[in-house]
C-alpha cells in the first residue's frame, strides 16, 4: 500500500518536472533575430526566417553580416543550394520543432547542401586554396557566403556538372550508404527502389546500377520516363500496379516510402533478403507520415524473428563518402537529376514545391 502511494507520487512529480522543463525549454527557445549588423562588418544577402510558418510568409531575403573564416575554415562564395527532405519541416515547424527549436528556429538561415568557390582560407588550411570549386554540407547555407571547417563535409566539386547539380550531390549519401552498407548490394543482385523518382531515389537508381545490380524503380506515371532515363531496368507505376503483388523476388528493397506492410514486402524478398528502411515518402509532413514512421519501427522489430532483415537506416554525413560520390559523378556513372532551379529571390516557391512530397529528381536554388 505504502509502495503504491510512493510510486504514484513519484510519477506525478516526474510529470510535473517534465511539464515545467518543457515550458522552460519552450519559452527560453530564441534566436539571433532582431540583432544589428556590427559596425564596419561587410554585408551579404541571405535567406532568413525568425518564426516557423508557411515559406511564403516567413522566408525573407535580408542583408546580414558576411562571415569571416577562422584559422581552420574556408570562406565559400555559395553558387547553389539544393533542398533536401527536412528543409521543409525546418521552416514549417511541426514535429521538427523538437530538433530545430521549440518556439523559434535556432538556426535562422535554412539550407544545408551547397556548392560554390573558395574565396579565402584560414591559416591552418592546407587542402584547399582560393578559387577551388567545392560542394558540401553546412547548416544555414542559403546565403552568399558561408564559412566551413576544411576537415568537415566539404570536397572538391566534380568538374563535369553544374553548380546546381553539385549542390544536389550530398543527398546521394543517403542512397550510397543505404545501398552499400545497409543493403550490402552486390553485382547481379535484384534491387527494388520504392520512391525512385525523388531526390534520394534518382541517386539510388544510378548508384545501384553502378554497383552492377538489376534495378526496378517504383514511381508515378509522370515520372516513368525519368526513372527509365537514369538507367532503371524495370519501372513500376504505383498508381496502376502494387509492386508487392508481383511474382518477382528481390535481394534488396530500398524503401523510401514505407507504404506497405512488413508481410507484403517480406513476401517479395528472396530468402535472407534485406529491406532498407530509408524513408517515409516525399518531403513535408503529410497525413500518412506519422503512421509510416510507426510502420518503420514495427517492421524492424518484426524482422528480428525472420530470416529477412528490415533495417532502419540513418545517414552519416562525412567527407570520405562525399569524395566517393564526386568520383562516381566524374566517371559519368551518376548524373544528378536536377529538374528545376530557382533564383534566390524565389526561395519560398522552391520550398512550396518541396513540401508537395512529389518533387521530380532534385531542385536547386541559384545564389547569384
Ligand atoms: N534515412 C535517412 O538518413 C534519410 C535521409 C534523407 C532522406 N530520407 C528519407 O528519404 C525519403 C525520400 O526523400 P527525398 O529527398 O527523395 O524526397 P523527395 O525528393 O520529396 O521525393 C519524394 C518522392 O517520393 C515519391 N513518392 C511519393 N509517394 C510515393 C508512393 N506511394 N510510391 C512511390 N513513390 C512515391 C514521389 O514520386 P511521385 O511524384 O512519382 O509520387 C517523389 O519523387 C524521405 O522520406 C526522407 O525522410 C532519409
Amino acid at each position: 500500500m505504502k509502495w503504491k502511494r510512493i510510486l504514484k507520487w513519484t510519477a506525478l512529480a516526474l510529470l510535473v518536472a517534465l511539464f515545467a522543463w518543457f515550458q522552460f525549454a519552450y519559452w527560453s527557445s530564441t534566436n539571433d533575430c532582431g540583432g544589428s549588423i556590427p559596425a564596419g562588418a561587410e554585408r551579404m544577402k541571405a535567406i532568413k526566417y525568425c518564426e516557423y510558418g508557411p515559406p511564403e510568409d516567413v522566408l525573407k531575403l535580408e542583408q546580414i553580416a558576411k562571415p569571416v573564416p577562422n584559422d581552420n575554415q574556408v570562406l565559400v562564395r555559395v553558387r547553389a543550394v539544393s533542398l533536401r527532405f527536412y528543409d521543409g519541416g525546418m521552416v514549417q515547424g511541426g514535429i521538427g520543432r523538437l530538433v530545430f527549436g521549440l518556439r523559434k528556429p535556432k538556426n535562422t538561415t535554412p539550407g544545408s547542401d551547397f556548392s560554390g568557390a573558395i574565396e579565402a582560407v584560414g591559416r591552418n588550411v592546407t587542402d584547399f586554396k582560393a578559387g577551388d570549386e567545392v560542394m558540401g554540407v553546412r547548416a544555414g547555407c542559403l546565403a552568399e557566403y558561408i564559412c566551413v571547417r576544411s576537415d568537415r563535409a566539404v570536397v572538391s566539386k566534380p568538374r563535369n556538372v553544374s553548380f546546381e547539380q553539385a549542390a544536389s550531390i550530398p543527398t546521394a549519401l543517403v542512397a550510397l550508404q543505404g545501398l552499400r552498407d545497409t543493403g550490402r548490394v552486390k553485382a547481379g543482385q535484384k534491387v527494388l527502389i520504392n520512391g525512385a523518382s525523388g531526390g534520394v531515389g534518382t541517386f539510388a537508381v544510378q548508384i545501384a546500377k553502378a554497383f552492377g545490380a538489376e534495378v526496378t524503380g517504383v514511381c508515378s506515371t509522370g515520372n516513368l520516363d525519368l526513372v527509365r532515363s537514369i538507367g532503371a531496368d524495370h519501372v513500376v507505376d504505383y498508381t496502376k500496379e502494387d509492386y508487392t503483388k508481383s511474382d518477382q523476388r528481390y535481394d534488396v528493397i530500398y524503401d523510401l516510402v514505407d507504404n506497405h506492410s512488413f508481410s507484403e514486402r517480406r513476401r517479395i524478398l528472396k530468402p535472407g533478403g534485406i529491406c532498407v528502411l530509408a524513408g517515409v515518402g516525399g518531403s513535408g509532413m503529410h497525413e500518412e507520415t506519422l503512421s509510416r514512421f510507426v510502420g518503420v519501427f514495427s517492421a524492424s522489430l518484426r524482422s528480428k524473428f525472420a530470416k529477412e532483415k528490415f533495417i532502419i537506416f540513418g545517414v552519416d554525413i562525412n567527407k570520405k563518402d562525399l569524395g566517393v560520390l564526386r568520383d562516381l559523378t566524374e566517371s559519368g556513372k551518376v548524373v544528378p537529376a536536377v529538374t528545376k532551379t530557382y533564383p534566390l529571390t524565389e526561395t519560398a516557391a522552391a520550398f512550396k514545391y518541396l513540401e508537395t512530397g512529389h518533387v521530380r529528381g532534385k531542385i536547386a536554388i541559384t545564389v547569384d
